[in-house]
């Protein structure tokens, strides 16, 4: 089994860590897959003690666990617990911890630092981390866990690599993006990889276009004031989709190991073909949600919700057509959309094959043949289908469509949460899904012209009423009129 390990939390009285750090570890302790002797330091600027870190954890575990809470594991769990009080401003701080984490009697000597706290920090505490040498190994290695977004832009992304990049090696930096944590989106590469059916038609021979969209129902909420400043290219296109978009286009790795597979990402994204700032209007299209209706429930404009300044022009919703300049894609438009307030929430990558070279069927009831789609469903229905074209029953030459269904979960399935196998991976030392920084810079490269050129145009953005799939101008990304946005997983 994988050596132990103390996970040591920055911002463990915060958010993310109550939503989803303490209850993936919560469940990893029931599963028996933290290695014994693993501990969680929880770090915190409020002036708790362990005891009322426990409790508080008690209480945030009872909302967010799978089923009820188990007294007999949380008791394990919280054995494992300990609290740290400090300031991450303050250079004592670290020297204090480190003598606390020296009692190696305690704490195991690996030592993951999660940094669970605002991107604006990571630059700071990684720096005094290492100016008080917490990075240096043997005994036991030294890694850190850095939540997204990394940067603001590309520029700052690579300030921040370089910043941290004095202090810690490549192989010790695991730059999070919690989607690739999903099932479903690894099983995007068995789909590809484990099946040689598709592989022959997986290029621009037979694929017409491939759409990525993952919709929301929710508003900003109480995050506007981070929200405000974000927007959903960077927080949805630049990290989630561009991920997609790479495991659906890749070529096939040498190996699944982490620096083969990310090799092959980061080929996918250095091919994308750049878009010039004149390009922009005609690859890129944003837009604002105002009043509506979800449900039954009336709700409010981005405008009118807390926190946003009247005059904001920050999208809400992001659409964005990329071509990506390699053998097997070039000239295929894929098309990726992100958006709040929509329609439903979902995450789906629809796959549109080609018309067949010649329409047989002219002079009967089908006029034209439907195409083929293949869909794959991320969240919250995991599931593969294959929509195929089959004659109806009967003397009449009439079609319909029907799918070869894959589910692989419904709507209702327990499952784990992405983070449970991440912080698990972070232990292991397995890398393969988390970020390189070459990749996220990349990814950066796509959508910084769009990122400048929408900054500079600050007097005009579309809007669509909350509860329906966005704008209609949208449809100005697509190459033909014959392409519209695949909404579903049901026939279209
Ligand atoms: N929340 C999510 O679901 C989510 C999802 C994906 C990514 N993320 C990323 O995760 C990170 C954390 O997000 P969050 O939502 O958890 O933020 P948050 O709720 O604002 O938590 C920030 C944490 O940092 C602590 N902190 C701030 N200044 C400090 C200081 N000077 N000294 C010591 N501690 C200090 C806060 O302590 P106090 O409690 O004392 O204020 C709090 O524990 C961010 O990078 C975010 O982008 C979050």
């Amino acid at each position: 089994m994988t050596e132990p390990c103390t996970y040591v939390i920055f911002g463990a009285t915060g958010n993310l860590s109550r939503v989803k750090l303490m209850p993936a570890l919560y469940h990893l302790e029931a599963a028996g897959k933290l290695p014994a002797g693993t501990r969680i330091l929880a770090l915190g600027r409020r002036r708790w003690d362990r005891e009322h870190c426990v409790e508080e954890v008690r209480e945030w575990l009872k909302e967010k666990v799978r089923g009820s809470l188990d007294d007999a594991i949380f008791d394990r769990f919280a054995r494992r617990v300990d609290y740290f009080q400090g300031d991450l401003k303050d250079p004592k701080m670290y020297t204090d911890l480190g003598r606390r984490l020296d009692d190696s009697s305690e704490f195991p000597p690996n030592i993951a630092y999660y940094m669970a706290i605002s991107p604006s920090e990571f630059n700071g505490v990684v720096d005094r981390l290492g100016d008080a040498r917490l990075f240096d190994e043997g005994p036991g290695w030294k890694r850190v866990v850095i939540e997204k977004p990394f940067g603001y832009d590309l520029e700052s992304a690579q300030s921040l690599q370089r910043s941290i990049g004095r202090h810690l090696r490549e192989d010790q930096i695991y730059r999070i993006d919690h989607y690739l944590g999903k099932g479903t989106v690894q099983n995007v590469l068995v789909f590809r990889f484990a099946n040689t059916m598709m592989e022959p038609l997986w290029n621009r021979n037979y694929i017409d276009h491939i759409q990525i969209t993952h919709s929301e129902t929710l508003g900003v909420g109480s995050r506007a004031a981070f929200y405000d400043g974000t927007g959903a290219m960077r927080d949805m296109i630049q990290s989630h989709l561009l991920q997609l978009l790479t495991l659906v286009t890749m070529e096939p790795p040498v190996s699944m190991a982490a620096e083969d597979l990310r090799d092959e990402k980061v080929k996918v994204l250095k091919s994308v073909r750049p878009i010039s700032p004149k390009a922009v209007h005609a690859h890129a299209f944003r837009a604002q949600y105002r009043e509506g209706r979800i449900g039954n429930d009336r709700v409010a404009g981005y405008l009118q919700e807390e926190n946003v300044p009247p005059d904001s022009v920050t999208e809400t919703y992001a659409a964005l057509k990329l071509y990506i300049d390699n053998w097997r894609w070039r000239d295929v438009p894929i098309y990726l959309r992100t958006g709040k307030r929509m329609a439903r929430q979902q995450s789906l990558i629809s796959i549109c094959f080609r018309h067949p070279p010649q329409q047989f069927f002219r002079g009967t009831q089908v006029e034209r043949i439907k195409q083929n789609w293949v869909l794959l469903g991320i969240q919250p229905c995991e599931c593969l289908r294959m929509e195929m074209t089959v004659k109806e029953p009967g003397l009449e030459m009439r079609t319909r469509q029907t799918s070869l269904d894959a589910s692989l979960r419904d709507e209702d399935g327990a499952d784990t949460d992405a983070y449970e196998g991440l912080l698990l991976d972070v232990i292991d030392g397995d890398r393969s899904l988390f970020l390189r920084y070459d990749e996220v810079e990349q990814a950066w490269r796509v959508v910084d012209p769009i990122l400048r050129s929408w900054s500079t145009n600050r007097d005009f953005i579309h809007t669509y009423q909350a509860g329906t799939w966005g704008p209609e101008e949208s449809r100005r990304l697509f190459d033909t009129e014959e392409h519209h946005w695949r909404h579903s997983l049901d026939p279209d």
